[in-house]
């Protein structure tokens, strides 16, 4: 015996005309008289299930009258086409398998706290909203995936316990491993990602990254997830161009096949169709005078010296100059992480670029072209106070057959909050780990 139903609702329309079973959960009931209208979700798809009394028995009706909100059901019914049902379809019902009753649901239509339903996030994956995000982000990271497999890249899985730090010492989460001293989880998969580039040419890793960020923002998350391309022979132009070919061609796959989820978070596409390469680029300096010229158009927006790095406020004000995301790039080397190449004829800037989407939704790349020379990395290694010889493996990348190499990093919650327009990258990852939040 078999629970599954007929069909998913979102498949419904191939079955006009003929009965199917479909199973799912009650997502609204509303009674009139004789009538009873079930909202039934199945995870694909929502559709209004029509109970009339005389067209039951008397226990089918008294059941769907006792539906309680997320119960669980398997509901029989003749399928109609109605022009004016949200999905075209209703299902006139026959009869209801009582699956589960569920207890009185904590999450009503009446309006929440964010706390509230971050507490109950595990109940509040199941609405409307939160469906669309999750289902966003699925289809950002089949999109990323699937571009780069096209394009002949290899995915390379990289260690989450590392042994040693690669963008920054200060929020790193430590962790005693056995007797070889501390572990930290890992802030990216880019060192070892590169050693992969070696042997495949063009790889990626995909996979969860920490940060032990201290700071409570909207764009911050101690837990996220990251895919990270590497390719050799790539200079720091070679990688702009292969990111903007790579969001662009993620973006217009998400208008393509999220149009639904899109509709559901009231999306503005237009700004989203406008995304297609070639991005502009800025560099660091002009960054800079434009921050000193116009800080006063965004609040909260400083001028900067040289040398600083750019602040949330000071992405949406350079951001805000563009109809589509912007890279900023050669920032100080100084400011930027000990494997970046510094530009040969001006070795202050590194070369690298971040990609700051439109709309204030801020950094959702970081990348750079890495430094290939043995020596050089020694020396950045030195500066930035790091050991040597914690880095010899990393090193040796660059002593048997180093070549010019280029990645970057691009985080999939901040890629999603920006498409579905979600200020907070807190709802486009199903558990959020914050500074302050570590349940469910
Ligand atoms: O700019 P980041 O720190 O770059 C790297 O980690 C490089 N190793 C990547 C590479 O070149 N392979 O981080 C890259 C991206 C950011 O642009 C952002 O989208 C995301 O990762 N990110 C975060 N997302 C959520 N919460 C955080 N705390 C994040 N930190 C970075
Ligand atoms: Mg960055």
């Amino acid at each position: 015996m078999s629970l599954l139903p007929t069909t998913s609702i979102a498949a419904i329309a191939t079955y006009a005309g003929t009965q199917v079973t479909l199973a799912g959960w009650v997502a609204n009931r509303t009674e009139k008289g004789r009538l009873i209208f079930v909202r039934l979700r199945d995870g694909s798809g929502v559709i209004q299930c029509v109970v009339f009394k005389t067209a039951v028995t008397p226990e089918t009706f008294a059941c769907a009258q006792q539906l309680t909100l997320e119960s669980a059901v398997r509901v029989t019914g003749q399928v109609r086409a109605d022009a004016r049902a949200p999905g075209g379809y209703e299902l006139d019902v026959q009869q209801i398998e009582l699956v589960h009753a569920a207890s009185e649901y904590p999450i009503t239509p009446k309006e929440h706290g964010v706390e509230f339903l971050m507490a109950h996030r595990h109940l509040w994956l199941r609405s409307s909203k939160q469906h669309a995000l999750l289902r966003l982000r699925a289809e950002v990271i089949a999109a990323a995936q699937e571009w780069l497999n096209a394009q002949g890249f290899v995915r390379f899985d990289t260690p989450i316990l590392t042994p040693v730090a690669a963008e920054g010492t200060s929020n790193l989460f430590a962790t005693e491993y056995f007797d070889l001293g501390q572990a930290y989880l890992a802030q990216t998969g880019q060192l070892y990602v590169e050693a992969g580039m070696m042997s495949f040419g063009k790889v990626y890793s995909f996979g969860p990254t920490f940060r032990a960020e201290k700071s409570k923002t909207r764009r911050h998350l101690t837990e996220f997830w990251m895919i990270e391309p590497e390719v050799a022979f790539a200079t720091h132009d070679d990688n702009l161009v292969l990111q903007e070919s790579f969001v662009s061609a993620i973006v217009q796959r998400c208008l393509q096949r999220c149009a639904d989820e899109l509709r559901v978070l009231e999306r503005d596409i237009a700004p989203l169709e406008r995304c297609v390469p070639p991005f502009p680029r800025i560099s660091y300096d002009d960054a800079i005078a434009l921050v000193a010229e116009r800080h006063g158009d965004v609040a909260g927006c400083s001028p900067l010296a040289w040398g600083d790095d750019l602040g949330a406020p000071h992405e949406t004000l350079i951001a805000a100059q563009f109809d589509r995301p912007v890279f900023v790039e050669r920032f100080p080397t100084a400011a930027k992480a000990f494997y970046m190449q510094p530009d040969p004829d001006r070795p202050e800037v590194a070369l690298c670029a971040d990609l700051l989407a439109p709309e204030g939704y801020g950094e959702i790349i970081g990348g750079s072209q890495r430094i290939h020379d043995a020596g050089l990395l020694e020396q950045r290694i030195i500066e930035h106070g790091l050991r040597v010889d914690d880095y010899q493996w990393y090193l040796d990348l660059r002593r048997y057959g180093s070549v010019p190499h280029s990645g970057f990093g691009m985080g999939i919650e901040r890629c999603t909050a920006w498409i579905a327009g979600t200020q907070h990258i807190r709802e486009t990852i199903a558990f959020p780990r914050m500074l302050y939040r570590m349940y469910p």
